[in-house]
């Protein structure tokens, strides 16, 4: 499965593989997006076919179902499931309390709600996402299109009293075409540079009618499995 890695993929796939090891038999697992969430599902395709492991995913994007029906893990909705034992998701920076930046692959909206149904979260992660303050990485929120374009004014103004380094906020584009996420909406990314309060921008973006919901992860992650290029892995 794995061949010659890069360190960087070394240490997302020694993450995922042991992030893995909390999952067991008859589990719901939340199954996560983007690179290093690939690497946790073709560890549990690679459980059900060669160990017999039984788990339902609840599958957190279009790409991820695909991947995990791919490998042979059972796809449901998370309506069947009702609720999840468990989570597995990448992140795009964690802080020493656990909270999280997420949505670089613009999930962020069936992750959080699918983490939120989940008796427990990990995060697996590679080194370079740690950080001491979370916002080097642009903060991603999804609007809806309809009046999106004042829904961006409004948040560049909500921004000038919040505890942000930057303020500039640019919408997220696929080429030549704006992306659209699964559910059909926008994502505009803050560059905010530095974030020294994350509950209360979490709480205020929310408040504002067109946004549908931010990458911020406040205390929803439980644990994070962390992965270096030669092949340790600590857990926090
Ligand atoms: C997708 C996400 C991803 O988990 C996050 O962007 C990390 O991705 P990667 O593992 O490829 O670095 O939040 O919306």
């Amino acid at each position: 499965m794995t061949g010659e890695l890069s360190p960087i993929d070394k240490a997302k796939f020694v993450a995922a593989k042991r992030a893995v090891e909390f999952v067991e038999d008859g589990m719901r697992v939340g199954l996560g997006t983007g690179s290093t969430a690939a690497w946790m599902v073709r560890c549990l395709g690679e459980m059900v076919r060669e160990d017999g492991l039984k788990i339902r995913g609840v599958p957190t994007s279009t790409r991820t179902a695909e991947l995990a029906r791919e490998v042979g893990i059972e796809v449901i909705t998370l309506d069947e499931a009702g609720w999840l034992d468990v989570t597995i998701d990448g992140a795009d920076e964690f802080d020493g309390k656990l909270n999280l930046i997420k949505g670089g692959g613009g999930a962020l909206l069936q992750e959080k709600i699918v983490a939120t149904a989940s008796d427990q979260m990990i995060v697996i992660a590679d080194v370079g996402k740690e950080v001491e303050t979370l916002g080097a990485f642009p903060l991603p929120i999804e609007v809806i299109p309809f009046g999106w374009q004042t829904t961006k004014l409004l948040v560049e103004e909500l921004l000038i009293n919040m505890d942000v380094l930057g303020r500039e906020v640019t919408q997220r584009m696929k080429g030549d075409e704006p992306f659209v996420t699964d559910e059909g909406n926008f994502i505009l990314d803050l560059h905010l540079g530095r974030i020294g309060n994350p509950h209360q921008l979490s709480m205020v973006l929310n408040q504002m009618p067109g946004v549908v919901e931010n990458g911020l992860f406040i205390d929803i992650c439980d644990i994070v499995v962390l992965g270096y290029g030669d092949g340790r892995v600590e857990t926090r």
